[in-house]
Formats: structure tokens, sequence, C-alpha cells
């Protein structure tokens, strides 16, 4: 193994304090600096011991990647500037704010040869992978239902970007399902929408209900709210976010024309025998082997070390697979706002 590779996180919040522990956690990984344009902000990291600065000019010169952990709103700016540097580049999701920003960033990083990766970490779990294999199993895809609901703490939006366009739960927290479902049910290519802020009253909506056509012709719907109590959501069902309680229950279900898989317990129904079991006929649940757990947020920073140092990895998501993601939910604020379906390219 050669020497760990030099990186700075930029933004140190509450997932820049993620990335940091899991850089200083690992064997692949030196954390050379943490980039924090809030003064109070890097008092507080400088107290913790941490090697913070205030802008990427002043980080070492031997750092080789950047991890950008700061507001949406500031993602494509922030990645342009690390770009500039010739580091490789690990973006928080949302890849950026807009899709026209994803354009210019995933252009740019192509231009200049450097890696270019969105954070949807969520690859990086091994029941992910294995819920294709089983997959598989059910036939073709028919419908999929999803669901992401968990009220957010009230001090949350004490902080002024997460209540204001460019922030919201389809940016901050469909951005992980989109991704999620395209790796699982392939692209999507069309969506309709309704958006609320009923709950909440702030300027970006608090609770969605969407409808989705994937390529293949399966249909989805997904309810998404940061408003409502549930226990069904992603990081509830599983504990992956030391700052989520666990609540275990399953918020996806894929239907198959020859069964059906639950997200991400991955129990599947299937019938005894037949191809395509009828409604006359019972189902079987067979439970999923005994997958190993891992933190996917320190899985992906391995595997992003490993590309900035030239691995190959079809793993984790590109810039381009971010950009994807940004084109869907760039579609549905269309939908929402106009009433009208919005047909996503290729
Ligand atoms: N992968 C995940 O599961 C996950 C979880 C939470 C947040 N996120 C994403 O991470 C990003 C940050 O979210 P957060 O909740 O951690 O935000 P936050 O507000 O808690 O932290 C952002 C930090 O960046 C700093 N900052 C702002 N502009 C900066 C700049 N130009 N240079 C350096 N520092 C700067 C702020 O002062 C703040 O300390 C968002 O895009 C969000 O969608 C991802």
């Amino acid at each position: 193994m050669g020497a760990p590779l030099a990186i700075c996180v930029v933004g140190g919040g509450s997932i820049g304090m993620r990335h940091i522990g899991c850089a200083q956690a690992s064997d692949l990984v030196r954390l050379s600096a943490v980039v924090e344009a809030d003064a109070a902000r890097r008092d507080a990291l400088a107290a913790m011991g941490l090697p913070v600065v205030a802008d990427i000019d002043a980080v070492p010169a031997d750092t080789k990647a950047a991890v950008i952990a700061t507001p949406t709103p500031n993602h494509a700016q922030v990645g342009l500037d690390c770009l500039a540097k010739g580091w490789g580049v690990l973006v928080e999701k949302p890849l950026t704010e807009t899709l026209a920003d994803a354009d210019l960033l995933c252009a740019r990083a192509a231009a200049l040869g450097l890696p270019l990766v969105a954070g949807h970490h969520r690859r990086c779990h091994p029941f992910v992978a294995h819920a294709r294999t089983r997959l598989q199993d059910i036939g073709d895809m028919v419908a999929v239902q999803g669901i992401w609901a968990l009220r957010k703490h009230d001090s949350y939006y004490d902080v002024a970007w997460r209540r204001a366009p460019g922030a919201g739960p389809i940016l901050t927290n469909l951005s992980h399902e989109i991704d999620l479902l395209h790796c699982l049910a392939g692209p999507i290519t069309e969506v309709t929408a309704m958006n609320s802020n009923a709950t909440r009253g702030f300027a970006v909506e608090d609770t969605s209900a969407i409808s989705l056509r994937f390529a293949s012709g399966a249909l989805g719907t997904f309810i998404l709210s940061d408003a409502g109590v549930s226990p069904w959501a992603f990081e509830a069902a599983t504990g992956e976010n030391p700052a989520i309680a666990v609540r275990g229950e399953d918020p996806l279900r894929f239907i198959g024309t020859a069964g059906a898989l639950s997200f991400p317990t991955l129990q599947m129904w299937k019938g005894d025998g037949q191809a395509a079991p009828d409604w006359q006929h019972p189902l079987n649940k067979i439970a999923a082997p005994e997958l190993p757990r891992v933190d996917a947020i320190a899985e992906q920073l391995d595997r992003f070390a490993a590309v900035v140092g030239g691995a190959e990895d079809d793993l984790i998501a590109t810039g381009d697979d971010g950009r994807r993601t940004m084109q869907v939910l760039d579609a549905i604020h269309k939908a929402a706002h106009t009433g009208q379906s919005q047909a996503i390219s290729p």
C-alpha cells in the first residue's frame, strides 16, 4: 500500500464531520485540512484539534483531493475552485443546486481529466449490491413503491439555507432515493409530482407525491415528507446515520412478474414452482442471507481515494450519475410547478 492520499474536507458542518471522522479512521486517506468559511465554526473545529483553514488557498500543497460538504447552493462554485487546483473532487449530494450547474461541473471535470464523484454513498452498502442480484428473481419489474417520511427536528431549520430554494427534501433527501432507484430499477424517463408546504410553511416543499415511469416500462410512486412522523425511510430502516433513530421498517417495495422484493431487508415473495403465480396461489416469504454491515460513507471515501490514485471503480456514483439524478429532481420540481408531466431524455 502506498502513502495515504492527502485530502481536505470543505465545510465542517453536519455531514462534513462524518467525512472528517472517516478520513481520520482510514488507512488510505490523510486529512490535510478542514476548510471552513464561518469563523465561529472554525474556532470550534480548531478546539477539536482539527487542522482548520479559512479557504482552499490555505490548504497544504500536497493535497490531492477534496470532499465538498458545504451547503448545496455552494457545491458548483466550490467544486469548480477545487477542480482548478487539480484535485479529484467528491461532492456531497445533491451534486449541485441546478441541472445547469451539474452540466457545468461535469463538463469541467471531464475537460481537466479529473475524477468527479457524487456523494451517493448508499451504493456502498452490501445490501444494495445484493438487492440487484435478488431483483433478478422477481421477473420483469412492474412497479415500485417508495416512502421517505421522517419529521426533522425543528432546530434543523434554524440554519437559513435549509429553508430556502436550493434546499428542501427533494434536493436534500430525494436525491439519495433517486440514485438508489436508478441503481436498482434503471433509468427514470418521466415524472409527475405535487408538492406541499402546508405543514412547515417554508418557501421549500415539506411533502411531495411523485409518480415515476422507468425506461423498462415499470411505474413507481414515491411519498416524500420531512414534516410527517413515520417509520418508513431508508435511514430509519438501516440505522446508517447515527443521528437518525432506527425503526426497522422497509420503505421500498419492488413488484415483478414473478414475485416481489421488500427493501432493505431483501425479503422476497415467490410462489411454489410457477413462473408467475396468480392470485389463487400462496406466496412464500424468502429471507435474505446475512450480509456484512459497513459504514458506507467510509467505504465511499476509501473508494474515492483509490479512484484519485488511478483505480477503476464501477460502484461509487460518478459526476454523471449525480447529473442524471439532478435531471430527475429538476423534472420533479418542474412537474410540481406546472402540473404537467415531464419527460426526461436519457
Ligand atoms: N450524504 C448524506 O447523507 C448527507 C447528509 C447531510 C447532508 N448532506 C449534504 O451535505 C451538504 C451539507 O449539508 P450539512 O447539513 O452538513 O450543512 P451544514 O450547514 O451543517 O454545514 C455546512 C458547513 O459548510 C460551511 N461553509 C459554507 N460555505 C463554505 C465555503 N464556501 N467554504 C467552506 N465552508 C463553507 C458552513 O459554514 C457550515 O459549517 C448539503 O449539500 C447536504 O445535502 C449529505
